[in-house]
């Protein structure tokens, strides 16, 4: 196939076209905007492969799409270009609408104009995947519920509202013009070359460092965590075995209190990274309550029998495992790290957190 990723410098996109270089033989064109969250470094193992190609546009234009389909000819488009930052989608949305809605909207149209135009037996294959998260059924209350794919759309942030907007759009494509889609709703992913601005990253970078840890509120909100290679198997097995106009739920059985996600850190770096910053005693010493998140979401929890059920998929990673690899590959990658934090991310973290 020629598969045409949306945002694959960021932390998803990178990962999955890393796996798709060096386990599968498509090719893949990348089409990414790099924003702030999008770092071509996350590719340079796979950048010199002839099946990689990088095309720098925003999903917005629908002239430079026009172009990339006509030239590149997709099999499938696997849509991952987004703003992804509750946080920064609080401070203000409209790069949040820009994209994830207008952005969203260009690329389906540039599907459909360049799906109608192919052979019958092409458009029976072609393949719109549109990459989506469990946020957009906001938060569960009572601990014994899960978000299934019939869960109605709840979304509490500007962030997860645009994400549910995107959504509907996408299935609207399917109902009304009959574009082949298929939507995932995956949980909160962690795991090498995340941007830290999210809880995990920023939390063992932080620690390294010797600075404080920011848990919002009293830290009992729960997430349920993924590994970011075990959503990248999700989604290539939801585009070669999903059925279309199907949405999957993607999700690591794996709930965790905030602050207990926070703590394992601490204590995985212990063990990791022995040798401390001066004038810090215990990791967890580190750890400081902050005001809490605007609309915080309470508790995520995916049911991922759908998946498993009927595509076979389910996760490999424990989040011991997992949180241990992803501690490990921050103490190697310092050169990784250190380029990320450019000025744009300290004016970020200085806006945030400039109480602490
Ligand atoms: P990310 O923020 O790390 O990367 C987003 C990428 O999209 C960046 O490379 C950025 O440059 C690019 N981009 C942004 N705007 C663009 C535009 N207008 N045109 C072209 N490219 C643009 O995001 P991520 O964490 O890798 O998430 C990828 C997708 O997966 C998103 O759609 C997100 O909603 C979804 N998702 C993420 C998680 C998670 O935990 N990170 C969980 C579930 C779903
Ligand atoms: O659930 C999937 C979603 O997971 C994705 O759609 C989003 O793109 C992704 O960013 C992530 O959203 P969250 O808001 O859950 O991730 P974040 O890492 O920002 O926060 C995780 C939890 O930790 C959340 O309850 C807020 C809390 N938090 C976060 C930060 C950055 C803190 O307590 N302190 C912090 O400094």
């Amino acid at each position: 196939m020629n598969i045409l990723v949306t945002g694959g410098a960021g932390f998803i996109g990178s990962a999955l076209i890393r796996f798709l270089i060096e386990h599968t033989n498509h090719q893949v064109l990348n089409l990414d905007k790099l924003t702030y969250a999008g770092n071509l470094e996350s590719l340079s193992s796979i950048a010199r492969n002839p099946r990689y190609h990088f095309y720098q546009a925003d999903i917005i234009d629908s002239y430079a799409l026009a172009k990339i389909f006509d030239n590149f000819q997709p099999d499938a488009v696997m849509n991952l270009a987004a703003e992804t930052h509750v946080d920064r989608s609080i401070n203000g949305a409209s790069n949040f609408i820009q994209t994830n809605i207008i952005g969203t909207f260009h690329l389906l149209e540039s599907s459909r104009i360049y799906w109608q135009k192919l052979s019958k037996e092409k458009r029976l294959s072609f393949r719109f995947h549109h990459i989506s998260t469990d946020e957009v059924f906001g938060d569960l209350k009572d601990s014994s519920l899960f978000f299934t794919e019939m869960t109605p759309y709840a979304p509490s942030s500007p962030y997860s509202a645009s994400k549910a907007s995107s959504d509907h759009l996408v299935r609207a494509w399917y109902r009304t013009y009959g574009l082949p889609i298929i939507l995932t709703n995956c949980s909160n992913n962690y795991g090498p070359y995340h941007f830290p601005e999210k809880l995990i990253p920023l939390s063992i970078l932080n620690a390294l460092s010797g600075k404080l840890l920011p848990i919002y509120g009293n830290g009992e909100q729960i997430r349920d965590w993924l590994y970011v290679d075990d959503h990248v198997r999700a989604l290539y097995t939801v585009l070669t075995k999903g059925k279309t106009g199907e949405s999957y739920n993607i999700g690591g059985h794996n709930e965790q209190r905030n602050i207990d996600v926070v703590n394992l850190i601490c204590d995985l770096l212990e063990k990791l990274a022995p040798k401390k910053p001066i004038g810090i005693n215990k990791y967890r010493d580190l750890i400081t309550y902050v005001k809490d998140r605007p609309g915080h979401d309470i508790r995520y929890a995916i049911d991922a029998s759908k998946i498993k059920n009927e595509l076979g998929w389910v996760p490999k990673e424990s989040f011991t495992s997992g949180l241990t690899k992803t501690v490990k590959w921050y103490i190697e990658n310092p050169v990784w790290v250190e380029n990320i934090q450019t000025g744009e991310y300290k004016n970020w973290i200085k806006k945030q957190y400039n109480n602490i």
